[in-house]
């Protein structure tokens, strides 16, 4: 029977709870389709910080990668100063295990109200490839002269060859993996008969960040090559946000740099129903990769069950995935769809039901 040895990161706030109840789906899913997991708990997090001033060491990064996936619930907690947390644990782990693509599912399932006027689970189905390893996030740049008059702070938007390469190299093959048994249902007849299967937008800001876009439009058309199957598009970061409103069927994978790809998938997951229900999976193509639902803790309601795990469920999907249990992942995401048919909001604390109930709703579906 095959293993996987998975590193779990609970987390804080309400990342304990959402976990606990993806863990009950992952064993149920385990026991139906014949795979067994090894489980380490790391308590890498706020209260670990708070009470040992112990953030996250090169050597516990390092003995993450003898696993096959890490999972993790959420990091942050209220006592601690903004950054220390997300640099120190969240980032330096992307980072350090050079988990280079975000993938980020915006899917709205039936029954799951969006605050989209108009549009349905028909329109809004797309992927979001952010890059997650360069942009601003590199933190190049710094403060001179602080504290007086002429005081400059920079934080440079950087992006390598290499790093471009292999994000939209990735999202290629992603386009091609997602419709290789049936082509997107955007396409028009045209498309289809031109040979298409699939579309991927890139989303930047050319008219503007005339250096970094200029690289990013060139590898795209060196790549593209070798895709003749994936129909290019390419749309501005702003008016990528009239678009996911008013026009989100326009989209099948979206491939974006870090920065924009943050922003806009806190918009987009607002039209998937909202953070209790989007996943996402930080990926090291060759190495080991890291699912986080995308919510942060909510330190306000911890304890209290009144979370969704749906978020932490649909990242286990993920993670199946990403472990080839492609039976597992399309059972657990039927058993999610079945279970929010019976829900009352996706919203904390408006759901009807609580955390555990809902993990044992899906755990009974499947
Ligand atoms: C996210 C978060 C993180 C990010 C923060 C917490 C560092 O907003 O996963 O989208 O900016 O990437
Ligand atoms: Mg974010």
């Amino acid at each position: 029977m095959k293993t996987y040895k998975l590193a779990i990161v609970p987390g804080d706030g309400i990342g304990p709870e959402v976990v606990r109840e993806g863990l009950k789906v992952l064993d149920a899913a385990a026991a139906k389709f014949g795979f067994k997991t090894e489980r380490k708990s790391f308590d890498f997090g706020g209260e670990r910080y708070l009470k040992t001033g112990a953030v996250l060491s090169d050597a516990e990064v390092k003995s993450l990668k003898a696993f096959d996936a890490i999972y993790l619930g959420a990091v942050g907690h209220p006592d601690v100063k903004p950054g220390i947390l997300e640099k120190g644990i969240l980032l330096k782990l992307r980072f350090d295990l050079e988990q280079y693509i975000n993938l980020r599912p915006v899917k709205l399932y039936d029954n799951v109200p969006t605050p989209i006027k108009n549009k349905g689970p028909q329109e809004i189905d797309y992927v979001v490839v952010r890059e997650n390893s360069g942009d601003m996030y590199m933190g190049l740049g710094g403060i001179t002269d602080k504290g007086t008059a002429n005081e400059v702070a920079t934080q440079v938007m950087y992006y390598s060859r290499l790093q471009v390469e292999r994000c939209l190299k990735y999202a290629f093959e992603y386009t091609m993996k997602r419709h290789a048994n049936s082509p997107w249902k955007g396409l028009s007849a045209e498309d289809i008969k031109a040979g298409y299967i699939g579309k991927w937008t890139l989303c930047g800001k050319s008219n503007v960040l005339t250096n970094v876009f200029d690289l990013w439009d060139r590898v795209m058309k060196e790549l593209s090559a070798s895709y003749p199957k994936v129909k290019l598009d390419y749309v501005h970061v702003d008016a990528m946000c009239i678009f996911l409103i008013e026009a989100p069927e326009r989209f099948d994978v979206i491939t974006t740099t870090n920065m924009f790809g943050d922003i806009i998938t806190d918009l987009a997951a607002v039209t998937q129903g909202g953070m209790g229900v989007a996943p996402s999976g930080n990926l090291n193509p060759a190495g080991v990769s890291m699912f986080e639902p995308v919510h942060g803790s909510a330190p306000q309601f911890t304890g209290k069950g009144v979370a969704n795990p749906l978020a932490a469920i649909l990242t286990v999907k993920l993670m199946l995935e990403h472990l080839k249990e492609e039976k597992a992942a399309q059972a657990v995401d039927a058993a999610v769809q079945k279970t929010m048919l019976k829900m009352k909001s996706m919203l904390i604390g408006q759901m009807g039901y609580s955390t555990s109930q809902i993990g044992d709703m899906i755990v009974a579906a499947l």
